[in-house]
């Protein structure tokens, strides 16, 4: 059985992390959608909010968990018995930091491989950074997240500007 971690801090979640997920689990027996209990990041959404709109949006997904993990990823991926990172690439700018990540996690974890999926070619500009950014002047990202997060984000920020 392989079991694939899918890390981030899916703050929030986008269509083109759920596109992912999707390719993803056409191609691992388990998806662990893990997401990063770090507060230093001052996320709009905390972790169970933001697992919580995971969870809504990949209930028909077969082969998709949710969870949380704190301190390094490898140590998720050894408690957990998966053995493969998936990383979505968007552009060529992604790629030097991924480079990194991918090195530095199989340096610490020799059972940690990592892919890198390409999301379907709309969503190569999405980020959850630009969303909440155009989100809160009032631009339209409905076609950039799933529903309950236009709800979420609706629900934080009001939808006065809309
Ligand atoms: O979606 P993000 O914020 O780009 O995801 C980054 C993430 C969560 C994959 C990365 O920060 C991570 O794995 N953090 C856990 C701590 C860790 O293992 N650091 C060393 C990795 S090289």
């Amino acid at each position: 059985m392989t079991i694939a971690v899918y890390p981030g801090s899916f703050d929030p979640l986008t269509n083109g992390h759920l596109d992912i997920i999707r390719r993803a689990s056409r191609l691992f027996d388990r998806v662990l959608v893990s997401v990063l209990e770090n507060e230093g990041k001052s996320p709009m959404f905390s972790v169970a909010e933001r697992m919580e709109l995971l969870a809504r949006c990949t209930k028909d997904i077969s082969g998709v968990e949710v969870h949380s993990f704190t301190g390094l990823l490898v140590d998720f991926m050894r408690r957990s018995n998966a053995n493969v990172v998936v990383r979505g690439i968007r552009a060529v700018s992604d790629y030097e930091y991924e480079l990194q990540m991918a090195l530095m996690n199989r340096e610490l974890y020799d059972g940690a491989e990592t892919i890198f999926m390409i999301p379907a070619v709309e969503y190569t500009y999405v980020s959850s950074r630009l969303v909440k950014e155009v989100f809160r002047l009032g631009g339209d990202v409905a076609s950039l997240v799933p529903e309950p997060v236009i709800e979420a984000l609706s629900a934080r920020l009001g939808t006065a500007r809309r």
